[in-house]
This record gives C-alpha cells, structure tokens and sequence, in this order.
C-alpha cells in the first residue's frame, strides 16, 4: 500500500516535470514560425546540455540548414523560446537600425547587480537609461590621445612578454598560447588602468593575476546562472544566483580602493586611467562602488577577449606560414631597425596586421552568438517569408554570429585562414552584408574595440618580429572548439614552438 502511494506519487512528479519541460515547444509553430526539432530538457541546442562538442555547432548547424530556406526558425535554449535569425539583413535591423526595439542583452536578465555589485556600472550586463548613462559615462575614458598614451607601457610590457619566453625556452617545452596571452594582458591592463604592476610574468604571480585566472578558468556560477535561465526563462532578477565568487569581490574591491587612495593622497599626474577615473568620479559624482565598477569593467570585458583573440591569432599564424611571413614583412618595414615595435599611428593602421586579427576573430569569435531581447513591438519582413512576423517585448532573438562567420556564401572555404579577404575593401562588404561581427555591431558595439585591437596588435606584432611560430604536434589540427569553454577556444589547447630569428630585434628594452 505504502510503496503504491510512493510510485503513484513519483509518477505524478516525473509527468510534471515532462509538462514543465515540453510546455514552451510549440510557441513559434503556433505563432506561424518553423520549428526545427526540440527535445525536453535539451532544447534546440542540445550541446549546451550535454556538451560533447561546443553547443556553436548546433547553432551553426541550424544556420546552414535553414538559412537558404527561411528567415527564422524558432529553437529553444534548454526551455527558453529564442527566435534563431538566419538572414543577415534582419541581424543588421536588431542591431542597428531597428536597435531601439532590441535594447536589452540578455545579460541583464542573468545578472543581479545588486548581489554582483562589481558589475553595476559595466553597460555589458545594464539595459534602457542605465546602460544609457553608464556607456556614455565609461566611452569617452576611451580616446585614442588615452589609448596613445598606454602605448608607451605597452611598448615596454611587449619587452617583458619577450624577456619571458626567452627565460621559458630553456625548458623545451611547447608554449601555451592562451596562458601567455592571459598573462600579457593582465600585466597590460593593471598597468594601462590602475599602474599596478601584476607581475604576471613570474612564476609566483601577485594574487591579481591568480585571481583573474581562476575567474575566466572555472567559472561554475556562470554555467549555473545560464542553466536557470534556461530551465526558468521568467525569474525575476532577485532571485538569480550571485555570479561572480565572493572572495574576488572582497580581493578587487580592497585591492581598488586601495589603489584609489594611493594615488588620491600623492595626486601625481601618471597619465592612466586611474586618473581619469578619478576625474570622472569627481564629474559624474559617481559613489566609491560605482568607480570601482567602472574600473572592473576593463577586467571583465577586456581580458579574455583580449588574450583569447591573441592566442588564436598565433595558432593561425603558425598554421600559414606564407601569412606570417606577409606579416613580418609588413611589420619589418614599418619597424625602425632593432625596435620591437612600430610607432602607435603605424601599427593602428597596418592594414595586414589589421586583417589577420579579423581573419582570426572570424574563425575564432571572442563571441559567438548574442542574445537579445525585443522592447519595443517590431515587425520583421524576411526575405523567405510572404507574410510579416510581429514580435512583442519579451521576445528573444539569438544572433549565430558564429554560423554567419563560417557561411561559405560570404567565406568561401570559411575554414581556410585568409586574411586577404579583409583588404581590398573586403571589410566594407562584409559589413554592409552584416556578416563580420568580431566586435558586435551597433549602438551596444563593443566599447573597448580601440583598446582591444592596441592590444593585440601590440603582443602578435612583437611575438612575430622576435619569434617564428610554429604549431607544436601537441596542437589539435581543425578549428573544432573546446565543448567546456563557454566563450569558443580551439579544443585542446594552443601549443606553439617560438624559434627566435636570426634577423629580429636582438635586444628587447625591459625598462
Ligand atoms: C580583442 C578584444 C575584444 C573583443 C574581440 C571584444 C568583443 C566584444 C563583443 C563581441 C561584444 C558584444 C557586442 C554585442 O553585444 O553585440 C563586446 C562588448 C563589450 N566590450 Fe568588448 N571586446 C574586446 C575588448 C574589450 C576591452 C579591452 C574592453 C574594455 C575596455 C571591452 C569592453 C566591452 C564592453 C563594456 C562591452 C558591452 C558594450 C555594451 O553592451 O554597450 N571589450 N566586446
Ligand atoms: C578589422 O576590423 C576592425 C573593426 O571592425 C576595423 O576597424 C578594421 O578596419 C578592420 N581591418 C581590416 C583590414 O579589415
């Protein structure tokens, strides 16, 4: 009688949670919308799920499936409706010309800012006036007089980036890419931002660089806050679970304060960010909280980004050596003899340099898809369909920046590296088409992309006129991405052998 009860019950549970888990398939098809196949709990994209490749496959494969007969197909994250647009010109509208009735990011919904109060300010995560007011608060730190500045750190941190790989070649092993793109950054930007010295290139490393590595490397918070969201697209932002670990709150929030004090007390004019955040604070009146997210927006939005676009853009290099040495060429010429770097107005405008950075952010997207949602009522006119489609506020669209990048109609051979296709006025196609989206597109384009593309540029131009790169046998061949890593990375890692040439700068100035 007793064990009856208990299996009666546990079937009436189990047939609820199959109702809970079906009871959003459907929406488009009721709506008119094609509905690729859906599973419960696995949605459209099962990967994101049970990742036994990275869920940007299914993504792209649906793109490519659908894209030549329908505008739009409606697909499920986990449980969550998204309408998966497939043709760039509606892409374009959402982002940019039609962006007033697609403000939000779905970011905004994930994140509480007042349990994660290091992002409060980051326009990233904020959506209507606020991220209004806070992007144009955070934009204009970025000048490129500022940026021109953080050059001659930079030019000095590429010095001590080199000065590491030398001290590492004694041990013969291969190099990992991503690990020395993540430490050339974070030396960069705790330099660029707040003139703390990181010391990211030593085997002891200050917490700062520990810190941000243990973030960007397991980050189980994350992937739980994408889970609820998927499971339970409606919950209301308090009840969302804190995202970033607290001890990197408290060990941020002292280690900035700190800093803020400091240089408060001595007011000596180095010309950082530091500085003009401070004058910013002063001008906006901006709380002590506020600054300091402000400031760790750098961090959060700037570092992986960064280093990842880096690592990637090597493997690439040492795959297609004839590219690489293009590119030395290029960088030989523009180089006065023995420097490391060229001056700050020629590098920004190598258009080879320039290229090769595009061609690797196409493969290899810092962002693969975005996900935005409808505020304002909107009709699409799709190019595949007869009739119109109405979209409502609280409506989601999911961008497949990734599938548009490998669409062998805008790339032939999308998976052959060719930054050709970036010159010659290649970049101007692509972006009138819609189909390059390596910094995102619009008013919510990426902020820091001046600060971003210095910074790359900075590390790749220096490795290549000191270093050869060659793919270590350890490297995956393919572009497959590592199912584990949220933001696409190549699977397996990035090994290269760094062989120093002959004919490079011999001295790099570490001072
Ligand atoms: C190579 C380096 C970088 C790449 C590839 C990159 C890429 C991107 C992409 C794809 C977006 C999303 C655009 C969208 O939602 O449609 C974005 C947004 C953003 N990025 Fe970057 N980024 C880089 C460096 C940086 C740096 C250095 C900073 C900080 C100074 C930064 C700050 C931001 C911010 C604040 C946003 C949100 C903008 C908004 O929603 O208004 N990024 N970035
Ligand atoms: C690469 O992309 C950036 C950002 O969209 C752009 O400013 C630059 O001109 C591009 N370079 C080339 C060679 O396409």
């Amino acid at each position: 009688m007793y064990l009856e009860s208990l299996l009666l019950t546990l079937i009436a549970l189990l047939s609820l949670l199959y109702v809970f888990l079906v009871w959003n398939i459907g929406h488009w098809r009721r709506r008119g919308i094609c509905e690729p196949r859906a599973l419960p709990l696995l949605g459209s994209f099962p990967n994101m799920v049970w990742p036994r490749r990275h869920f940007l496959n299914d993504m792209r494969d649906l793109y490519m499936q659908y894209r030549l007969t329908e505008s739009y197909v409606g697909t499920y994250l986990v449980r969550a409706p998204k309408l998966l647009l497939l043709e760039p010109k509606l892409v374009n509208e959402v982002l940019v010309s039609a962006f007033r009735h697609f403000e939000h990011n779905d970011a905004s919904r994930m994140i509480d800012t007042d349990k994660d109060r290091l992002v409060s300010c980051n326009p990233f995560v904020l959506d209507g006036d606020e991220w209004r007011l806070q992007r144009g608060i955070f934009s204009p730190l970025l000048t490129s007089g500022r940026i021109r500045n953080a050059y001659i750190n930079m030019r000095r941190i590429c010095g001590k980036l080199c000065a590491y790989i030398d001290q590492l070649s004694a041990s013969g092993q291969p190099y990992n890419g991503m690990d020395l793109g993540l430490r050339f950054t974070s030396e960069n930007l705790f330099d660029c931002v707040l003139g703390i010295e990181a010391r990211s290139f030593t085997d002891a490393p200050l917490p700062v660089a520990e810190h941000n590595k243990a973030m960007s490397e397991d980050n189980y918070r994350l992937a739980l806050a994408g889970a609820l969201n998927g499971l339970f697209p409606q919950l209301p932002r308090c009840l969302r679970p804190k995202i970033i670990p607290p001890t990197y709150d408290r060990f941020f929030g002292d280690l900035l304060h700190e800093a803020f004090h400091l240089r408060r007390c001595k007011r000596q004019e180095r010309n950082d960010f530091i500085n003009h955040l401070l004058d910013m604070q002063r001008e906006h009146q901006l709380s002590e909280a506020q600054l300091t997210s402000h400031a760790m927006t750098f961090m959060f939005d700037g570092l992986d980004t960064t280093s990842s676009t880096i690592a990637h853009c090597l493997l690439l290099l040492g795959r297609y050596p004839e590219c690489q040495q293009r590119l030395w060429l290029e960088l030989d010429k523009a180089c006065a003899a023995n420097e490391l770097l060229p001056d700050f107005e020629l590098l920004s405008e190598l258009p080879y340099l320039s290229a090769c950075l595009n061609e690797s952010l196409r493969i290899y997207p810092a962002g693969g898809w975005a996900s935005k949602t409808c505020t304002e009522p909107y009709t699409f006119h799709g190019s595949h369909h007869s009739g119109p489609l109405q979209m409502y506020p609280g409506d989601n669209v999911m961008i497949p920046i990734y599938g548009l990048h490998h669409d062998p109609n805008f790339y032939p051979e999308p998976q052959e590296f060719r930054p050709e296709r970036f010159l010659n006025g290649g970049l101007k196609r692509f972006q009138q088409l819609g189909v390059f989206l390596g910094f995102g597109n619009g008013p919510r384009q990426c902020v820091g992309i001046r600060l971003g593309l210095t910074q790359t540029k900075a590390a790749l131009a220096a490795i290549i006129r000191r270093y050869e790169v060659f793919v270590n046998g350890r490297t995956l061949d393919g572009i497959e991405l590592d199912p584990f890593i949220f933001v696409g990375a190549h699977k397996g890692g990035i090994w290269l052998d760094l062989k120093p040439r002959p004919n490079g700068p011999k001295t790099v100035s570490v001072l």
